[in-house]
């Protein structure tokens, strides 16, 4: 049959649509995630083509294929819009450390974390790093999501960053999942430049002037990215990086408020950041400027729970204070091992309190404002691309609820199989 054949999607107990407008929701407008039943789904190409009874459909689409949902819930694909999914070895080692009283950033101090992660990157050839990422990306897809950003910052040189963004955009050619790239070449201070004020300097000198318009002249990355933190980048230094890609032609993001509240959110909602990413100790004022901006607040509580953290973002100040609240993995080597979104919706309404509309549409509509898509992916509504994740389960609730668990049986990118492909892992 060809390609073009149209497919109708029917039998689904609900469609979550998530219909509304093509931008990020914030307050009252994340309550709604648009459950519709008795309605199947056309697609054409790689567009939905019409949300409506289907018998209606049947009467417009002769020629299409049908898809039996067989009862279970058709949702948008998750846009899971903040990864470092590109690295070496896992760092299992730094949990029991941790389990046995030494802090994350303690660890980073002697050299671990994220210092580790460098190391190890360096030493691996492109095409070990692209098998590596490779298999975990088609384990990522198991869970439904079809849009994933990947981060760079685990090479910290001008030639280890070009690589990760390499391995990123190989992944991108090859994979069926929609992959947003992000340069965060100040993801840490190289262990060898943290020796004087002035090898500091120089490293920072040496992401603005050379890293960054390298990256730029290949096209490798549509967003730019900072890791505020205290201990980490400062502020200013947060800003003149950012500044830097947003004269490149970046979209920015920013790692604020993770750990310490050292102005992140503040300064992302100044210079107008796509998202403020993390923000578990946001403070009052950063809460504040961000409820007058635009910027998207990525929560990722993920993280917060296997760094054995008790203290997470505060979600509903932050919608009540009209802040739109996105939800992702954080899937990395350190903090947040996991890719599996369902887990992160668990985490939202039991930690988070968010309810489950508001935890949909923060992986999905907010989600793919968080990577400015929202025109494009995020909703099952006419026109926007065919990304959508069919999960063995009668009502939406049931996500969140059964916690750990992979429902997802089959998702689609732009109208084709994403998971299970036929590349691998089933
Ligand atoms: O988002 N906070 C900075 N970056 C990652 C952790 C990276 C790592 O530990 O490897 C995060 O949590
Ligand atoms: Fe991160």
């Amino acid at each position: 049959m060809s390609s073009s054949q149209p497919l109708l999607f029917v039998n689904a107990s609900q469609v979550v649509t998530c219909e509304g407008p093509a931008r990020a929701r914030r307050g009252a407008e994340m309550s709604d995630a648009g459950i519709r039943t008795n309605v199947g789904v056309a697609v054409v190409g790689d567009r939905i083509a019409a949300v409506a009874p289907v018998m209606e459909l049947r009467d417009v689409y002769r020629t299409a294929k049908e898809i039996d949902c067989r009862n279970g819930v058709l949702l948008p694909g998750f846009v899971d819009s903040h990864t470092h999914g590109v690295f070496g070895r896992p760092r299992f080692e730094e949990q029991e450390m941790r389990a046995a009283g030494l802090d994350y950033m303690e660890i980073a101090r002697r050299g671990g974390g994220i210092h580790s992660s460098v190391r190890d990157l360096r030493s691996k050839s492109e095409d070990v790093l692209f098998e590596l990422a490779y298999e975990r990306l088609l384990r990522l897809a198991t869970f439904g999501t079809t849009t994933v950003e990947l981060k760079s910052g685990y090479g910290l040189s001008v030639e280890d960053e070009l690589k990760t963004l390499r391995v990123i955009r190989r992944l991108s050619d090859v994979l069926p999942l929609r992959i947003v790239p992000t340069f965060l070449g100040a993801h840490e201070i190289p262990l060898e430049s943290r020796t004087s004020t002035e090898s500091r300097k120089a490293y920072v000198d040496l992401v603005i002037h050379e890293m960054i318009p390298a990256v730029a002249a290949e096209r490798l990355a549509r967003f730019a990215d900072v890791f505020c933190e205290t201990g980490v980048y400062t502020v200013d230094e947060s800003r003149a990086v950012l500044t830097a890609a947003r004269n490149a032609g970046m979209l920015l993001k920013l790692h604020a408020d993770e750990l310490t509240s050292s102005g992140g959110a503040e300064l992302a909602a100044s210079i107008g950041a796509t998202s403020a990413d993390h923000l578990a100790a946001v403070s009052d004022d950063g809460i504040k400027a961000l409820g007058s901006g635009s910027t998207v607040a990525t929560l990722l509580p993920g993280t917060m729970l296997f760094l054995g953290k008790t203290k997470h973002a505060p979600a509903r100040r932050l919608i009540e204070a009209g802040v739109p609240v996105a939800l992702a993995t954080d899937f990395n080597p350190g903090t947040s091992p996991t890719t599996n979104v369902s887990l992160v919706l668990t985490l939202g309404v039991s930690q988070l309190h968010l309810s489950v509309a508001e935890a949909l549409i923060a992986a999905t509509v907010n989600g793919a404002a968080a990577l400015g898509i929202a025109n494009e992916v995020g909703q099952i509504a006419a026109g926007f691309s065919a990304d959508m994740s069919l999960f063995d389960i009668r009502d939406v609730r049931e996500l969140p609820y059964w916690y750990g668990d992979n429902r997802c049986v089959v998702s689609y990118t732009r109208g084709k199989a994403c998971h299970p492909s036929d590349l691998g892992l089933t």
